[in-house]
Protein backbone atom coordinates (compact mmCIF):
# COMPACT_ATOMS: atom_id res chain seq x y z
CA UNK A 1 0.00 0.00 0.00
CA UNK A 2 1.16 3.36 -1.16
CA UNK A 3 0.91 6.85 0.59
CA UNK A 4 -1.80 8.67 1.00
CA UNK A 5 -0.37 11.92 -0.65
CA UNK A 6 -2.37 15.50 -0.57
CA UNK A 7 -1.64 17.52 -3.62
CA UNK A 8 -1.63 20.61 -2.59
CA UNK A 9 -1.39 24.02 -5.64
CA UNK A 10 -2.79 27.34 -6.32
CA UNK A 11 -4.51 26.60 -9.66
CA UNK A 12 -4.53 29.82 -12.09
CA UNK A 13 -8.89 29.19 -12.71
CA UNK A 14 -9.41 29.62 -8.58
CA UNK A 15 -7.31 32.39 -8.24
CA UNK A 16 -8.96 35.80 -7.01
CA UNK A 17 -9.69 38.75 -9.41
CA UNK A 18 -8.71 41.92 -7.80
CA UNK A 19 -9.35 45.50 -9.67
CA UNK A 20 -6.47 46.86 -11.69
CA UNK A 21 -4.97 43.54 -12.10
CA UNK A 22 -1.83 43.66 -14.18
CA UNK A 23 -2.36 41.57 -17.58
CA UNK A 24 0.50 38.98 -16.14
CA UNK A 25 -1.34 38.79 -12.79
CA UNK A 26 -1.03 34.88 -11.39
CA UNK A 27 1.81 34.32 -14.52
CA UNK A 28 3.30 31.99 -11.85
CA UNK A 29 0.36 30.04 -10.55
CA UNK A 30 -0.38 26.53 -11.83
CA UNK A 31 -2.51 24.76 -14.25
CA UNK A 32 -4.82 21.49 -13.92
CA UNK A 33 -2.64 19.68 -16.41
CA UNK A 34 0.47 19.72 -14.00
CA UNK A 35 -1.61 18.60 -10.69
CA UNK A 36 -3.13 15.95 -12.68
CA UNK A 37 -0.08 14.89 -13.80
CA UNK A 38 1.67 15.13 -10.39
CA UNK A 39 -1.34 12.99 -9.13
CA UNK A 40 -0.73 10.60 -11.96
CA UNK A 41 3.28 10.41 -11.37
CA UNK A 42 2.40 9.65 -7.57
CA UNK A 43 -0.78 7.22 -8.49
CA UNK A 44 1.79 5.03 -11.02
CA UNK A 45 3.78 4.00 -7.57
CA UNK A 46 0.89 3.19 -6.01
CA UNK A 47 -0.07 6.13 -3.51
CA UNK A 48 -3.16 7.42 -3.17
CA UNK A 49 -2.95 11.27 -4.32
CA UNK A 50 -5.88 13.84 -3.96
CA UNK A 51 -5.68 17.47 -5.13
CA UNK A 52 -6.59 20.43 -2.54
CA UNK A 53 -6.37 23.97 -3.45
CA UNK A 54 -3.54 25.57 -1.31
CA UNK A 55 -5.94 27.79 0.98
CA UNK A 56 -7.09 28.60 4.51
CA UNK A 57 -9.71 25.40 3.71
CA UNK A 58 -6.71 22.92 4.58
CA UNK A 59 -7.69 23.97 7.80
CA UNK A 60 -10.78 21.87 7.18
CA UNK A 61 -9.97 19.56 4.18
CA UNK A 62 -6.18 18.43 5.59
CA UNK A 63 -7.49 16.64 8.74
CA UNK A 64 -10.29 15.35 7.40
CA UNK A 65 -7.99 13.74 4.32
CA UNK A 66 -5.43 12.73 6.76
CA UNK A 67 -2.53 12.93 4.73
CA UNK A 68 1.08 10.78 5.34
CA UNK A 69 2.46 13.70 3.90
CA UNK A 70 1.62 16.71 0.89
CA UNK A 71 3.21 17.36 -2.05
CA UNK A 72 3.69 21.41 -1.66
CA UNK A 73 3.58 23.37 -4.61
CA UNK A 74 1.87 26.39 -3.79
CA UNK A 75 2.98 29.82 -5.02
CA UNK A 76 0.36 31.56 -2.49
CA UNK A 77 -1.61 34.59 -3.70
CA UNK A 78 -0.93 37.31 -1.21
CA UNK A 79 1.68 39.12 0.27
CA UNK A 80 5.51 39.50 0.57
CA UNK A 81 6.25 35.54 1.90
CA UNK A 82 3.09 34.43 0.10
CA UNK A 83 4.98 30.84 -0.40
CA UNK A 84 5.36 30.29 2.89
CA UNK A 85 1.45 30.34 3.64
CA UNK A 86 0.84 27.13 3.14
CA UNK A 87 3.75 25.43 5.01
CA UNK A 88 3.25 27.44 7.86
CA UNK A 89 -0.61 26.28 7.89
CA UNK A 90 0.99 22.52 7.26
CA UNK A 91 3.67 22.94 10.27
CA UNK A 92 0.82 24.23 12.68
CA UNK A 93 -1.28 20.88 11.60
CA UNK A 94 1.90 18.88 11.67
CA UNK A 95 1.83 17.57 8.49
CA UNK A 96 4.87 16.63 6.79
CA UNK A 97 5.51 18.29 2.92
CA UNK A 98 7.91 18.09 0.13
CA UNK A 99 10.04 21.25 -0.53
CA UNK A 100 11.48 23.98 1.24
CA UNK A 101 10.03 24.98 4.65
CA UNK A 102 8.64 28.76 5.86
CA UNK A 103 11.95 30.05 6.63
CA UNK A 104 13.49 29.43 2.64
CA UNK A 105 10.22 30.19 0.71
CA UNK A 106 10.09 33.55 2.69
CA UNK A 107 13.26 34.52 1.88
CA UNK A 108 13.77 33.37 -1.66
CA UNK A 109 10.87 34.93 -3.08
CA UNK A 110 12.46 37.97 -2.20
CA UNK A 111 15.51 38.79 -4.48
CA UNK A 112 17.46 41.28 -2.78
CA UNK A 113 17.36 39.35 0.75
CA UNK A 114 18.23 36.32 -1.07
CA UNK A 115 21.09 38.09 -2.10
CA UNK A 116 21.82 39.30 0.71
CA UNK A 117 22.82 35.86 2.01
CA UNK A 118 24.72 34.98 -1.01
CA UNK A 119 26.57 38.18 -0.44
CA UNK A 120 27.37 37.17 3.64
CA UNK A 121 28.48 33.79 1.65
CA UNK A 122 30.68 35.16 -0.49
CA UNK A 123 28.63 33.64 -3.26
CA UNK A 124 28.76 35.55 -6.84
CA UNK A 125 25.81 37.74 -7.29
CA UNK A 126 25.70 40.85 -9.15
CA UNK A 127 25.99 43.88 -7.47
CA UNK A 128 22.89 45.86 -6.70
CA UNK A 129 20.61 48.39 -5.08
CA UNK A 130 16.48 48.38 -4.44
CA UNK A 131 14.97 50.93 -4.84
CA UNK A 132 11.20 51.58 -3.54
CA UNK A 133 10.78 55.24 -4.99
CA UNK A 134 11.85 56.00 -8.94
CA UNK A 135 13.71 58.99 -7.69
CA UNK A 136 16.42 57.38 -5.16
CA UNK A 137 20.08 58.36 -6.06
CA UNK A 138 21.43 55.80 -8.10
CA UNK A 139 24.79 54.33 -5.90
CA UNK A 140 27.61 55.90 -7.19
CA UNK A 141 29.62 52.04 -7.59
CA UNK A 142 26.71 50.95 -10.04
CA UNK A 143 27.53 51.20 -13.26
CA UNK A 144 25.10 51.09 -16.59
CA UNK A 145 23.72 48.76 -18.48
CA UNK A 146 21.41 47.62 -15.31
CA UNK A 147 19.28 45.49 -15.55
CA UNK A 148 15.62 46.37 -13.43
CA UNK A 149 13.13 43.55 -12.18
CA UNK A 150 10.67 43.09 -9.84
CA UNK A 151 12.08 41.92 -6.06
CA UNK A 152 9.27 39.50 -5.77
CA UNK A 153 7.52 38.00 -8.74
CA UNK A 154 8.75 34.99 -10.62
CA UNK A 155 7.51 33.53 -14.30
CA UNK A 156 9.78 36.57 -15.51
CA UNK A 157 6.93 39.24 -14.14
CA UNK A 158 8.03 42.14 -15.72
CA UNK A 159 11.01 40.98 -17.60
CA UNK A 160 11.30 41.96 -20.96
CA UNK A 161 13.93 43.07 -23.43
CA UNK A 162 13.25 46.79 -22.11
CA UNK A 163 14.34 45.59 -18.75
CA UNK A 164 18.03 46.77 -19.43
CA UNK A 165 18.44 50.36 -18.95
CA UNK A 166 21.88 52.31 -20.03
CA UNK A 167 21.12 55.80 -18.37
CA UNK A 168 20.02 57.59 -15.79
CA UNK A 169 16.30 58.70 -17.52
CA UNK A 170 15.95 55.49 -18.91
CA UNK A 171 16.29 53.88 -15.45
CA UNK A 172 13.98 56.47 -13.76
CA UNK A 173 11.38 55.60 -16.43
CA UNK A 174 11.18 51.75 -15.73
CA UNK A 175 11.15 51.83 -11.82
CA UNK A 176 8.56 53.82 -11.96
CA UNK A 177 6.76 51.80 -14.34
CA UNK A 178 7.09 48.71 -12.11
CA UNK A 179 6.61 50.32 -8.56
CA UNK A 180 3.14 51.54 -9.98
CA UNK A 181 2.28 47.80 -11.46
CA UNK A 182 3.63 45.92 -8.88
CA UNK A 183 3.57 47.63 -5.72
CA UNK A 184 6.75 46.65 -4.35
CA UNK A 185 10.71 47.05 -4.22
CA UNK A 186 12.73 46.96 -7.53
CA UNK A 187 15.83 45.73 -7.70
CA UNK A 188 18.31 47.19 -10.15
CA UNK A 189 21.34 44.62 -10.67
CA UNK A 190 24.43 45.18 -12.90
CA UNK A 191 23.70 43.45 -16.14
CA UNK A 192 25.63 40.53 -17.04
CA UNK A 193 26.27 40.00 -20.73
CA UNK A 194 26.48 36.37 -21.38
CA UNK A 195 24.77 32.82 -21.72
CA UNK A 196 21.70 32.11 -19.63
CA UNK A 197 22.00 28.34 -17.71
CA UNK A 198 19.69 27.02 -15.10
CA UNK A 199 20.82 24.04 -12.86
CA UNK A 200 18.36 21.85 -10.99
CA UNK A 201 18.51 19.46 -8.35
CA UNK A 202 16.86 16.94 -6.80
CA UNK A 203 17.65 15.39 -3.07
CA UNK A 204 19.22 16.51 0.22
CA UNK A 205 22.60 16.94 1.71
CA UNK A 206 23.67 14.34 3.46
CA UNK A 207 26.29 14.38 6.57
CA UNK A 208 26.82 17.68 8.88
CA UNK A 209 25.05 20.46 6.88
CA UNK A 210 25.77 23.50 8.91
CA UNK A 211 24.62 26.89 7.08
CA UNK A 212 28.70 27.65 5.88
CA UNK A 213 30.35 27.64 3.02
CA UNK A 214 33.96 27.20 3.59
CA UNK A 215 36.33 29.84 2.47
CA UNK A 216 39.04 27.62 1.71
CA UNK A 217 38.85 27.20 -2.02
CA UNK A 218 40.39 23.20 -1.65
CA UNK A 219 38.39 22.33 1.24
CA UNK A 220 36.20 19.58 0.48
CA UNK A 221 33.03 20.33 -0.91
CA UNK A 222 29.93 18.46 -0.20
CA UNK A 223 27.50 17.47 -2.82
CA UNK A 224 26.48 13.91 -1.18
CA UNK A 225 23.04 13.63 -1.50
CA UNK A 226 22.04 15.75 -4.51
CA UNK A 227 21.27 14.52 -7.45
CA UNK A 228 22.63 16.95 -10.06
CA UNK A 229 20.16 17.31 -13.43
CA UNK A 230 21.75 18.45 -16.65
CA UNK A 231 22.29 22.40 -16.89
CA UNK A 232 19.73 24.04 -19.29
CA UNK A 233 21.14 26.73 -21.58
CA UNK A 234 18.63 29.02 -23.63
CA UNK A 235 19.16 29.49 -26.65
CA UNK A 236 18.92 33.38 -27.12
CA UNK A 237 20.09 33.16 -30.85
CA UNK A 238 16.45 31.44 -31.72
CA UNK A 239 14.67 34.43 -30.45
CA UNK A 240 13.74 37.87 -32.04
CA UNK A 241 15.90 40.69 -31.47
CA UNK A 242 13.44 42.46 -29.17
CA UNK A 243 14.01 39.84 -26.47
CA UNK A 244 17.76 41.84 -26.01
CA UNK A 245 18.94 37.66 -24.48
CA UNK A 246 17.06 38.19 -21.71
CA UNK A 247 14.62 34.98 -20.54
CA UNK A 248 11.69 37.08 -20.62
CA UNK A 249 7.82 36.37 -19.16
CA UNK A 250 6.83 36.23 -22.96
CA UNK A 251 8.95 33.55 -23.45
CA UNK A 252 7.88 31.60 -20.15
CA UNK A 253 4.15 32.30 -21.02
CA UNK A 254 2.52 33.01 -24.53
CA UNK A 255 6.06 30.91 -26.52
CA UNK A 256 6.33 28.39 -23.85
CA UNK A 257 5.61 25.77 -26.24
CA UNK A 258 8.23 26.54 -28.75
CA UNK A 259 10.94 26.94 -26.28
CA UNK A 260 14.42 26.82 -27.87
CA UNK A 261 17.14 25.59 -25.73
CA UNK A 262 20.47 23.25 -25.49
CA UNK A 263 20.06 20.43 -22.71
CA UNK A 264 22.98 19.32 -21.93
CA UNK A 265 24.10 23.06 -22.13
CA UNK A 266 28.05 22.59 -23.66
CA UNK A 267 30.02 23.52 -20.48
CA UNK A 268 33.63 22.92 -19.98
CA UNK A 269 33.82 20.04 -17.73
CA UNK A 270 35.62 22.29 -14.84
CA UNK A 271 32.50 25.18 -15.56
CA UNK A 272 30.38 22.34 -14.94
CA UNK A 273 31.72 21.27 -11.51
CA UNK A 274 31.90 24.96 -10.90
CA UNK A 275 28.12 25.38 -11.37
CA UNK A 276 26.90 22.40 -9.35
CA UNK A 277 29.42 23.39 -6.59
CA UNK A 278 27.75 26.91 -6.46
CA UNK A 279 24.03 24.95 -7.04
CA UNK A 280 24.72 23.14 -3.84
CA UNK A 281 26.15 25.67 -2.05
CA UNK A 282 23.20 28.05 -2.86
CA UNK A 283 20.78 24.88 -1.81
CA UNK A 284 22.75 24.67 1.41
CA UNK A 285 22.90 28.31 2.55
CA UNK A 286 19.56 28.89 1.55
CA UNK A 287 17.90 26.18 3.34
CA UNK A 288 16.65 24.68 0.63
CA UNK A 289 15.66 20.96 0.82
CA UNK A 290 14.25 18.13 -1.91
CA UNK A 291 14.47 20.25 -5.08
CA UNK A 292 15.14 23.50 -6.46
CA UNK A 293 16.70 25.44 -9.56
CA UNK A 294 19.37 28.10 -9.40
CA UNK A 295 19.41 30.76 -12.43
CA UNK A 296 23.15 31.84 -13.76
CA UNK A 297 24.15 34.13 -15.87
CA UNK A 298 27.54 33.51 -17.21
CA UNK A 299 29.57 36.57 -17.78
CA UNK A 300 30.76 37.40 -21.00
CA UNK A 301 33.25 40.47 -19.83
CA UNK A 302 34.99 38.28 -17.64
CA UNK A 303 35.69 34.82 -18.93
CA UNK A 304 31.97 33.42 -18.40
CA UNK A 305 32.05 33.28 -14.77
CA UNK A 306 29.34 32.66 -13.10
CA UNK A 307 26.76 34.83 -11.56
CA UNK A 308 23.75 33.60 -9.31
CA UNK A 309 20.75 35.45 -10.60
CA UNK A 310 18.20 33.46 -7.93
CA UNK A 311 17.08 30.13 -6.64
CA UNK A 312 13.37 28.70 -7.19
CA UNK A 313 12.67 25.94 -4.34
CA UNK A 314 9.22 25.70 -5.87
CA UNK A 315 10.88 24.99 -9.60
CA UNK A 316 7.74 24.51 -12.32
CA UNK A 317 7.03 20.97 -12.87
CA UNK A 318 5.02 21.45 -15.97
CA UNK A 319 5.27 18.49 -18.06
CA UNK A 320 7.20 18.68 -21.09
CA UNK A 321 7.50 22.66 -20.81
CA UNK A 322 9.27 23.50 -17.59
CA UNK A 323 13.08 23.95 -17.45
CA UNK A 324 13.62 21.42 -14.44
CA UNK A 325 11.37 18.62 -16.71
CA UNK A 326 13.12 19.10 -19.52
CA UNK A 327 16.65 18.76 -17.73
CA UNK A 328 15.06 15.37 -16.28
CA UNK A 329 14.08 14.20 -19.87
CA UNK A 330 18.01 15.31 -21.40
CA UNK A 331 18.66 12.47 -18.34
CA UNK A 332 16.35 9.99 -19.06
CA UNK A 333 14.72 10.43 -16.11
CA UNK A 334 10.99 10.68 -16.67
CA UNK A 335 8.28 12.93 -16.05
CA UNK A 336 6.71 10.12 -13.05
CA UNK A 337 10.47 9.45 -11.90
CA UNK A 338 11.12 12.86 -11.41
CA UNK A 339 8.19 13.78 -8.76
CA UNK A 340 8.45 10.31 -7.25
CA UNK A 341 12.07 11.28 -6.50
CA UNK A 342 11.28 14.56 -5.11
CA UNK A 343 8.64 12.79 -3.06
CA UNK A 344 11.12 10.38 -1.91
CA UNK A 345 13.29 12.80 -0.52
CA UNK A 346 11.02 14.44 1.46
CA UNK A 347 10.40 11.35 3.07
CA UNK A 348 13.65 10.30 3.40
CA UNK A 349 13.93 13.68 5.37
CA UNK A 350 10.59 12.71 7.78
CA UNK A 351 11.72 8.88 8.24
CA UNK A 352 8.57 8.15 6.34
CA UNK A 353 8.60 4.80 5.30
CA UNK A 354 8.06 3.50 2.03
CA UNK A 355 7.26 0.19 0.96
CA UNK A 356 9.16 -1.40 -2.02
N1 LIG B 1 21.46 40.90 -13.61
C1 LIG B 1 21.01 40.36 -14.75
N2 LIG B 1 21.79 40.41 -15.86
C2 LIG B 1 21.34 39.86 -17.02
N3 LIG B 1 20.13 39.29 -17.18
C3 LIG B 1 19.33 39.21 -16.11
C4 LIG B 1 19.73 39.74 -14.84
N4 LIG B 1 18.71 39.51 -13.96
C5 LIG B 1 17.75 38.87 -14.65
N5 LIG B 1 18.10 38.69 -15.94
C6 LIG B 1 17.28 38.07 -17.00
O1 LIG B 1 15.93 38.07 -16.62
C7 LIG B 1 15.42 36.74 -16.49
C8 LIG B 1 14.45 36.65 -15.32
O2 LIG B 1 15.13 36.98 -14.11
P1 LIG B 1 14.96 36.13 -12.80
O3 LIG B 1 15.42 34.73 -13.03
O4 LIG B 1 15.59 36.88 -11.69
O5 LIG B 1 13.38 36.22 -12.65
P2 LIG B 1 12.16 35.28 -12.47
O6 LIG B 1 11.05 35.94 -13.17
O7 LIG B 1 12.01 35.08 -11.02
O8 LIG B 1 12.49 33.90 -13.09
P3 LIG B 1 11.79 32.47 -12.80
O9 LIG B 1 10.83 32.28 -13.93
O10 LIG B 1 12.99 31.60 -12.94
O11 LIG B 1 11.17 32.49 -11.47
C9 LIG B 1 16.68 35.90 -16.29
O12 LIG B 1 16.42 34.57 -16.63
C10 LIG B 1 17.66 36.61 -17.21
O13 LIG B 1 17.45 36.29 -18.57
MG1 LIG C 1 14.58 32.91 -12.95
Amino acid sequence: MGLNVAVLANLKKNAPHYEGMPADAWADLDSEITVNSIIAALESRGHRATFLEGNLSLVETLPKLKPDICFNICEGHWGDSREAHVPAILEMLRIPYTGSGVLTLALTLDKPMTKRVLAFHGLPTPAFQVFERADEPLDPDLAFPLFVKPSREGTGMGVSGNSIVHNKAELHERLAGLIARYHQPILAERFVRGREVTLGVVGNLTGPVAWRVPHDEHAPRMLRGLHFLPPLEVDFAAYPESENGVYTNRMKTEWADDFHYFCPAPLEPELLARLQWLTAAVFRVTGSVDVARVDFRLDADDGNKPYILEVNPLPGLYPGLSDLVLEADAAGISYNDLVNEILDAACARHGIQLLP
